[in-house]
């Protein structure tokens, strides 16, 4: 199926979500650097076979290798070892609530891979998704929840981007009750591999109740827009190790602490931001775009610096709009 057609079925299939009044409808096709950049647009599985899973071992087959195919999840898929997804493949949940859980998802030497609508809960030990080494990635309206009980480690991270991904988009996801929530490069020694790449557009997301990495990123460049944050007990947004990050039209609300910081020296030091490496290292990057909506959360800039502009097209949703919209349009249910 070309995009096109893709784009017009996304058109079609959009939900009777409550939308604040005179709102037009969400554009929920695919937005950023996985649709615009040097490669070519993340297409997934599109033009391969569809195929329909239901238990674990169908779930394994079907995204091993590297054969174009798009993947409908159905039901509770508990995994006793993490998910490899190969390239070129769109891994698409249905209906409400179809979930991954015991072990989460590897997107790691690949291109091309679409993830939607699948709840990612409970994943001890480990990241909920980790994207390593790989470009070309959409992780769309899917639901990650945790629980903040046993502390920062007793789960790693919801969404983590390390060693040189490139061009991936992350929106509409619902990321919540969480430490660690989303980690863009994992070490502040691995500027060499990472500079130059972590591309990411966060856009439309709705966090709650969350300790930090909403995200926190190092060495790369990470649009950042029209999200909504509830609750982080630190930083929400962290870019430090050189990391530029262009901020813009978010909200925040509830009892967050630190909006954006790029400050990289965290104090205080029980931050599950702090370094592997100890708790020092370079400051990152913050560029203000449009308003945003701070709340009472305070901000933290230290150095601003020159990705001003991000480099495609995009909507921004007026700020007075984006609570609303982000809740009634992010996590599942939402697309078919
Ligand atoms: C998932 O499977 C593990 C064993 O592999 C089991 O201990 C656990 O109870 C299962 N969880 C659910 C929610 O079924
Ligand atoms: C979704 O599925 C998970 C795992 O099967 C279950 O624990 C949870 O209660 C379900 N949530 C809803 C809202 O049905
Ligand atoms: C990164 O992935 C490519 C395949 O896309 C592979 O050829 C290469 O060896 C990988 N690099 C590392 C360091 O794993
Ligand atoms: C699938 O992915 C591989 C590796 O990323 C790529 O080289 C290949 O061209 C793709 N195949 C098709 C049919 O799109
Ligand atoms: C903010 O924190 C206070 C004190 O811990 C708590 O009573 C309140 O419910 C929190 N607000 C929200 C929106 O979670
Ligand atoms: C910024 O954060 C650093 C580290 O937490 C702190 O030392 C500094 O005082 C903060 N600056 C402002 C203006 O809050
Ligand atoms: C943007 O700023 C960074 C950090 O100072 C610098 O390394 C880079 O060369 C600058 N890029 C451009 C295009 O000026």
């Amino acid at each position: 199926m070309k995009l096109t057609t893709l784009t017009a079925i996304a058109a079609a299939i959009l939900p009777a979500i409550a939308l604040p009044p005179g709102h037009p409808k969400p554009d929920f096709s695919l937005v950023g650097f996985a649709k615009d950049n040097p490669i070519g647009p993340t297409t997934g599985g599109e033009g391969g076979e569809t195929v329909k899973v239901s238990t674990p071992a169908e779930l394994i087959a079907a995204v091993t290798g590297d054969t174009p195919r798009i993947i409908y999840a159905s039901g509770t898929f508990n995994l006793t070892a993490r998910l490899r997804i190969g390239s070129n493949k769109s891994l698409i949940g249905t209906g409400t609530n179809t979930t991954i859980r015991g072990s989460g998802i590897n997107i790691y030497n690949v291109a091309n891979v679409v993830v939607r609508n699948l709840g990612i809960r409970f994943i001890l030990n480990n990241d909920g998704i980790t994207i390593q080494n790989s470009t070309r990635v959409w992780i769309d309206h899917n639901e990650f929840e945790s629980d903040m009980l046993g502390g920062p480690d007793k789960y790693d991270g919801q969404c983590d981007i390390v060693r040189a991904s490139d061009w991936i988009t992350v929106s509409w996801n619902y990321f919540h009750d969480h430490w660690k929530s989303s980690l863009v490069g994992n070490s502040d020694i691995l500027g060499d591999v990472d500079r130059g790449h972590l591309h990411i557009t966060y856009h439309h997301n709705h966090w709650r109740h969350s300790g930090t990495r909403g995200p926190a990123g190092r060495f790369g460049h990470q649009h950042i827009y029209n999200n909504l944050y509830e609750d982080f007990l630190y930083q929400a947004i962290h870019s430090r190790s050189d990391n530029q990050v262009l901020v813009e039209g978010n909200v925040f609300r509830g009892n967050t602490s630190e909006a954006l910081s790029t400050y990289g020296l965290v104090i205080p030091a029980d931050s599950p931001n702090t370094s592997p490496e100890g708790d020092y290292e370079l400051d990152g990057f913050a560029n203000l775009g449009a308003k945003n909506d701070w709340g009472s959360s305070k901000i933290n800039i230290t150095q601003v610096g020159n990705f001003t502009k991000a480099p495609y097209k995009y909507q921004l949703t007026p700020l007075k709009e984006v609570q609303k919209l982000v809740i009634a349009g992010s996590g599942l249910g939402k697309v078919k």
